[in-house]
């Protein structure tokens, strides 16, 4: 099955939860590539050591599929796709928040040690990126629809 064709609804961003081994010696999740997330993950990256107040992001994705996970402490994704808008606060390992294409978002509100791990389903490509927020109300309008 296409997991792509299991989201792709009207809801743009879908809280995943990983699987989680609990053990004595401590608790290990694991992501898979087109099992656990509905892409194959050909990037990873990390934002961390986030100074008190920081707002990272401030942009949609043309193309990309992205899931974000709190590795550590916590952190708030404001997300809004023309139609809907949330934040939404990750502070579990194995929660994550599958964000898809078309998706404006902002993160902030870092705790102390917060560490925001991201999949995605794309190399960085700097065209996929719609980093103007007027732009984006733009392209939101034609990709809902909406005149
Ligand atoms: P940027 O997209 O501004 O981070 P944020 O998600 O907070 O908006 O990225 C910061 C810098 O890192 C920018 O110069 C591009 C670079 N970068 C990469 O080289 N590869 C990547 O995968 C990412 C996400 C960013």
């Amino acid at each position: 099955m296409d997991l792509k064709s299991k989201f792709g609804g009207a809801q743009r961003w879908h809280w995943l939860e990983m699987p989680k081994i609990t053990d004595v010696r401590g608790n290990l999740s694991v992501v898979e590539g087109n099992t656990h997330v509905p892409f194959k993950i050909e990037r990873v990256y990390y934002i961390y050591d986030v100074p008190s107040g920081s707002i990272r992001a401030g942009h949609a994705h043309k193309a990309l599929w992205q899931l974000f996970l709190a590795l550590s402490g916590s952190f708030t994704l404001h997300l809004e796709d023309g139609l809907n808008k949330e934040s939404l606060t990750l502070n579990r390992p194995h929660r994550g928040l599958l964000v898809e294409p078309g998706v404006w978002r902002v993160i902030d509100d870092f705790s102390g040690g917060g560490v925001c791990l991201v999949l995605a389903s794309m190399p960085y490509d700097a065209a996929d990126y719609i980093r103007s927020y007027e732009e984006f109300v733009w392209y939101a309008k034609g990709m809902n629809g909406v005149s």
